[in-house]
């Protein structure tokens, strides 16, 4: 690993939370790339821990039992702080129960990268991983996600950003920079 800006968050990790396509998985990969810090991508860390598919998991047991994975995801990582300092890719439902809510607060700098439903559609035209997207109208379902979650990502996050036309080098040094003056005056 050759980091080329590693920063300074005391241990604590960046959580990029959002809805899906909004680019939580690129730029988390661009901030580890950058700065060095490991990339933990949740829904594949669910994925391992339960050997299926985020599909399969919909498919068999349910969204409900899913939440509850991420649920138990988010306690661990609050509970075992590892202290090494990390940027977390979140799945886009996250927000949808309060105590993940609480939870992403207490862990790290919450960030929600907030992209145009058009865009979001672009971004997720090819994906068939996403059993909540398997729809008729993929553009209505994203814009009834997004009405549904607009406040629980807005009031979760500590930054929000609309990064619907920014490049994404440019997102990545954004949130670098905020995420280390928050952590410089709250560790
Ligand atoms: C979901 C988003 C997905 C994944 C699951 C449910 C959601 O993650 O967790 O399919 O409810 O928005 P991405 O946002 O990484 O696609």
């Amino acid at each position: 690993m050759n980091p080329t800006h590693p920063i300074e968050t005391y241990g604590r990790p960046i959580i990029l939370i959002g809805l899906m396509g909004c680019g939580k998985t690129t730029v988390g990969k661009l901030i580890s790339k950058r700065t060095g810090m490991p990339l933990l991508d949740m829904d594949s860390v669910i994925e391992e821990q339960v050997g299926k598919s985020i599909p399969e998991i919909f498919a068999q047991e349910g969204e409900e039992h899913f939440r509850t994975l991420e649920t138990a995801l988010l306690q661990y990582l609050v509970d075992k702080p590892s202290g090494m300092p990390a940027v977390i890719s979140t799945g886009g439902g996250v927000v949808k129960r309060p105590e993940n809510c609480k939870l992403l607060r207490r862990l790290g700098y919450v960030v929600w990268l907030n992209v145009s439903v058009k865009m979001l559609l672009h971004r997720t035209a090819r994906a068939n991983n996403r059993p909540l997207l398997q729809t008729e109208d993929r553009e209505a379902t994203l814009r009834r996600l997004l009405d549904q979650r607009r406040y629980l990502y807005a009031t979760t996050a500590h930054l929000r950003m609309n990064t619907t036309h920014v490049e994404v080098g440019e997102v990545c040094r954004r949130v670098c920079n905020a995420a280390e003056k928050y952590f410089a005056r709250h560790h």
